[in-house]
Formats: C-alpha cells, structure tokens, sequence
C-alpha cells in the first residue's frame, strides 16, 4: 500500500496563551501544497512493527517506537484490535522540523496506509479521532485542501476556498523546534488575555471566498513569526527578499524556519525559485501550488 502525503503551509495562525494541559489555543487556517513523502505498508507477522526511512533530513527522523508513523500504525492496530504487523517505509521530501507537518503528514499517511492494508475501513470521523491523539496537524494532513483548525489545531473544518495559488517554500538548512517556538512566544507575550479566543481573520477567509491572491498574500499571518524570528534572525532578510522581488505576501510557515511566499502565478513563482535560490540565503527553494489533497492511496 502506497500512499502520498501532502506538506501544509498555515495561511493564518493565531495563538492564544499556554492552556493547562501545555497546548496552546489556535486558530488556524492550513493549506496543503504539493510537495510530498511518501509512506508505503506492506504485511508483517502480528505484533510486528519496523520502519525505515529515506530522503531528505533522513538521518534526522528517530526509527524506534518514537516515530510517529509507527505511533500512528501502533494506536490504529490497538484501537481496532487488529493481530497484524506493518513494515512502513518512508521516503521523505518535506523538511524535518520545517514547520510543515512533515512528521504529522507521516503519521496521516500510516494511518490511511494502514487502514486500507489491514481492511480497518475507520470511517472519517473515526479516522480524525485517531488522528488527533498523534499530534495537532495530524488530522488536517488526512483532510488537506484549504481547511480551518482550531482546539490546538486538530478540529478541522474544510474552508470555503476557490482557487489555486502558487507559492515558493524556501528552506533553511537547519531545523527549528516546534516546543522551543511556543516557548518563545510565551516569553514574548506582553498580555495573555489579548489573544485568549483567537479567532480566524475575517478578511483572509474573504480572500479565500472570493479567490482573490491579492487580497490573500495581504492577509497572511503568524503569530508565532515573532517567535521563530528570534530564534533564527536571518530569516527576515529571507522574508524580505521575497518581499523586494514582488511576492504578493511572505511569512513563516507555522513554526518555522520554512518561509513561504505568494507568487502571481506560476510563471512567477518559477522566477522568485530561482532568484531566491541565487541569493544565496537559503539552502533550497521549492515553488509549489495548493490546495492539494491530504494523505491518499496511490
Ligand atoms: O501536537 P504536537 O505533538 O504536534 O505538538 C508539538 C508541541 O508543540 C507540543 O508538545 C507543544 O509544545 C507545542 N504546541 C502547543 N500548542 C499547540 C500545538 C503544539 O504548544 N496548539
């Protein structure tokens, strides 16, 4: 069983103030885009898990019980009473600790893997329930397209969106944490009661509706870039630089250091790749459209 899995970019994230149980109230806006891993599950004898893993930031991705996939394959196997093994195999493409969901749309893609080599057959809400135990974006990545999330990220609605837009991801060569960014932003919130309900803006869901790029590249927004600017300082120069050669709108994707920009069109998108990949101040560039599909059977 092969199945493909999309990176997200969030185009809004709002953050509200740490909750009891560590989590942060969001409010999210995520898209996925086309750039993918992929996960492929082939039968081994009950009880058995393992997994190996290839490609990009490879050696970076832990092969124990710890990852994800095979959390993800483990909790399915034990909430349907399942007596079978998986050998999961995963070749990466997304950054690891970019701040694209990589790990999560791994575990999204064991999931739907699994579920059809084992004949599980979850139904959706069944599926995003398990899902939403693994990690935050996990759920979306089933889902994919353009879709709101809030909670701390893991109820997902799917947006009213038209449209198709061309964004460039620009990578940095090193990754950034996600709990040391909502650290950051901790230490860096003046008021908690300021952002206590985030809310989704009003004037990017419009953009969306109405799929108008302009409107949306003026729309996009990170509470936690502050955060993971500190933290990575040259990556306002990245930003920047998007900004100069005529990105509609430039920002951090969701915890970072990944930044993503808004391009007019494809054309466009391939000329800001290449620039951007001249300038010498990030390791690679990717131009890529959204929304794709989340995590699915090939
Ligand atoms: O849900 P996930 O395991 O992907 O989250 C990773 C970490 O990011 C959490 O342990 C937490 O430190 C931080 N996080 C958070 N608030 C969220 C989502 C994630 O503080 N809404």
């Amino acid at each position: 069983m092969v199945v493909r899995t999309p990176a997200k970019i969030n185009l809004a994230l709002l953050v509200g103030p740490r909750r009891s149980d560590g989590y942060h109230e969001l409010a999210s806006v995520y898209q996925a885009v086309s750039l993918y891993d992929e996960v492929t599950a082939t039968s081994l004898p009950a009880g058995e898990i393992s997994i190996s893993v290839s490609g990009l930031g490879a050696e970076h991705v832990p092969v124990t019980e710890d990852n994800l996939a095979v959390r993800a394959a483990s909790l399915l196997a034990e909430e349907c009473a399942i007596d079978e093994g998986v050998a999961l195999t995963i070749r990466k493409s997304i950054p690891v600790a970019g701040g694209m969901a990589g790990g999560s749309s791994d575990a999204a893609a064991a999931l739907v893997a699994c579920d059809a080599l084992w004949g599980t057959e979850l139904d959706r809400e069944e599926m995003l329930a398990v899902a939403a135990r693994l990690g935050s974006d996990v759920p979306f990545c089933v889902v994919g397209g353009t879709a709101v999330g809030s909670g701390h990220g893991e109820l997902v609605t799917p947006a009213l969106a038209r449209g198709t837009y061309a964004w460039v991801l620009a990578f940095d060569p090193e990754g950034l944490s996600t709990p040391a960014v909502f650290s950051e932003f901790d230490r860096m919130l003046d008021d908690p009661e300021l952002t206590a309900s985030p809310t989704v803006p009003s004037d990017l869901m419009a953009a969306l509706l109405a799929g108008n790029p302009v409107a949306l590249g003026q729309a996009l927004t990170n509470d936690l870039q502050p955060a993971a600017l500190r933290l990575r300082p040259r990556l306002r120069r990245v930003l920047d630089f998007g900004t100069e050669h005529g990105a509609l709108g430039s920002l951090v994707s969701g915890s970072g250091p990944t930044c993503v920009f808004l391009a007019r069109d494809n054309d466009h998108a391939v000329d800001l790749a290449v620039t951007l990949s001249s300038s010498g101040l990030v390791s690679s560039v990717k131009p890529v459209s959204g929304p794709v599909p989340g995590a699915r059977v090939i």
